[in-house]
């Protein structure tokens, strides 16, 4: 026999510790959703529709959901239902039509990285050849805080339209085997909801709600594999090691539990990823490695990327191994295909192709400055976030969603940590489309870089992976 089930029923359930059934969270995600549809509807000035009395929940509720989510926290089912309520709560992407094994990959979000670049034509390249055919659904989000956003980087190429409607988004997957777009309006429409009362209610920080949130969004592409960059470092979202592992424990449950193969890689991010850190100059950077040309800062942006397509070759079927998948995502990019799917890409995207000629001329910036070391030494650390505020203060990123971005904005890094400098040796050159906007991030960046005497104990790359494998050996 069913009952009725009540919004106010499921928050006590869950404020008092017990677990909610799967009926439970779905109704209560439904009634969020209605509710937030009703608030539209009157915005607009139309008369909304009449809800019944176990279809509402108000604003007061939905903060006492998320509260007691963020107290109690969720098992593995609780979480996984959520996360498909949330996943199917607005439109989704089918990726039926598409026959292909389809996989992507999300970062926690980082300084410098702009791995996406380079790893969706290397799956779409790997892809396009024999079988199994591999496709990537990639949507993305734009620069929040001290981290960059792929669709910020992608619009900097002229005419690329990111904002492409999901039956267009199947068509260039069918020509191109890689589509690199934004949330449109109506996908997880809950996670908006949800994601705007966190942030008035001290609930941001929770891993059930953050693995919700990421996890709905990721699995409403419909992929069948998901590698996940979680992380870890100064540079990081979550502020220490055992919590980045926690949510990345979280994450994998969650994906797997929803039929998607999911590894989550613990990786560090204590300086700048790569060359650049920016909009363009991340673009330019990842068309010179696609070309063949691999400059030395480059290289742990090559290596990190490498090693998550690989991640996304093994469970696509491509490679018996993850770590043979690495090697083919290497032979991919020394051989060019990446560069011919890349091209393909963009161009499916409306984006104009002529200014990979020569990125380097197409960067239009009217005020450098570069960063000096101050004295002799070890490059010993560095606080990679505030890094990650001086290129948003540079104009690259955004303080509040909306804001515009400046396309040529950024900086370039000279040295890695552990790099023996003498006095007076470039460390950073900062790039700014306004000259008034160099001042305070060379403040910032001066102020956080360390040089000692001793070079400093550097984090590996890779520090963990967690795998359904991982966590079982783990009991
Ligand atoms: N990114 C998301 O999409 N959601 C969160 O809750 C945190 C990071």
């Amino acid at each position: 026999m069913s009952h009725t089930i009540h919004p106010l029923d499921v928050i006590i359930k869950k404020r008092d510790g017990l677990a909610l059934s799967q009926p439970e969270i779905a109704h209560f995600i439904h009634a969020v959703v209605l509710n937030g549809e009703q608030k539209l509807a009157e915005a607009r000035g139309e008369k909304p529709a009449e809800l019944a009395a176990t279809d509402k929940v108000s604003d007061a509720q939905i903060a006492a959901f998320l509260m007691a989510v963020f107290q109690r926290g969720l098992s593995p089912l609780e979480l996984a239902d959520l996360t498909t309520a949330m996943r199917y709560s607005g439109e989704t992407f089918d990726a039926t039509p598409l026959h292909s094994f389809t996989v992507d990959k999300h970062s926690t979000g980082g300084v410098g990285d702009k791995s996406s670049l380079l790893i969706a034509p290397t799956i779409a390249a790997a892809g396009l050849e024999g079988t199994p055919s591999i496709s990537v659904p990639m949507i993305s989000g734009r620069s929040l805080g001290h981290t960059g956003g792929t669709l910020d980087k992608l619009e900097t190429i002229p005419g690329f339209d990111t904002q492409l409607p999901l039956a267009r988004m199947t068509e260039v997957l069918l020509e191109t085997h890689a589509a690199m777009v934004g949330q449109t309006p109506r996908l997880v429409p809950a996670d908006r909801i949800l994601y705007a009362m966190r942030d008035h209610t001290g609930t941001v920080e929770s891993p059930y709600l953050i693995t919700a949130s990421i996890m709905s969004k990721k699995l409403a592409e419909d992929i069948r594999g998901l590698v996940l960059d979680v992380k870890v470092g100064s540079g990081a979202f979550m502020p220490t090691y055992e919590k980045s592992k926690y949510l990345a424990e979280l994450m994998v449950p969650t994906g797997e539990l929803a039929d998607t193969r999911t590894a989550a890689l613990l990786t560090t991010m204590d300086e700048p990823l790569g060359r650049f850190s920016g909009n363009w100059v991340e673009v330019w950077e990842c068309v010179d490695i696609m070309k063949g040309i691999r400059h030395p800062m480059s290289a742990d942006l090559i290596e990190l990327s490498n090693i998550l397509s690989g991640w996304m070759l093994y469970f696509a079927g491509k490679s018996a191994t993850p770590e043979a998948g690495a090697r083919l995502a290497d032979d991919i990019l020394r051989s060019g295909a990446a560069y011919k799917s890349w091209l393909s890409i963009v161009a499916a995207h409306k984006g104009d192709t002529s200014v990979f000629a020569d990125p380097a001329a197409f960067h239009k910036t009217t005020a450098t400055r570069i960063l000096r070391a101050s004295r002799a030494g070890y490059l010993s650390g560095m606080d990679c976030k505030e890094v990650g505020w001086a290129v948003q203060r540079l104009g690259a990123g955004r303080a509040k969603p909306g804001d515009p971005v400046s396309a040529h904005a950024g900086i370039e890094s000279h040295v890695k940590l552990g790099t023996k400098v003498e006095e007076g040796q470039p460390i950073f050159t900062l790039f700014s489309e306004d000259e008034a906007l160099l001042e305070e991030p060379h403040r910032m960046l001066a102020a956080t870089v360390q040089i000692a005497d001793q070079p400093p104990v550097r984090q590996p790359l890779i520090r963990e992976i967690i795998t359904r494998e991982t966590m079982l050996a783990a009991g």
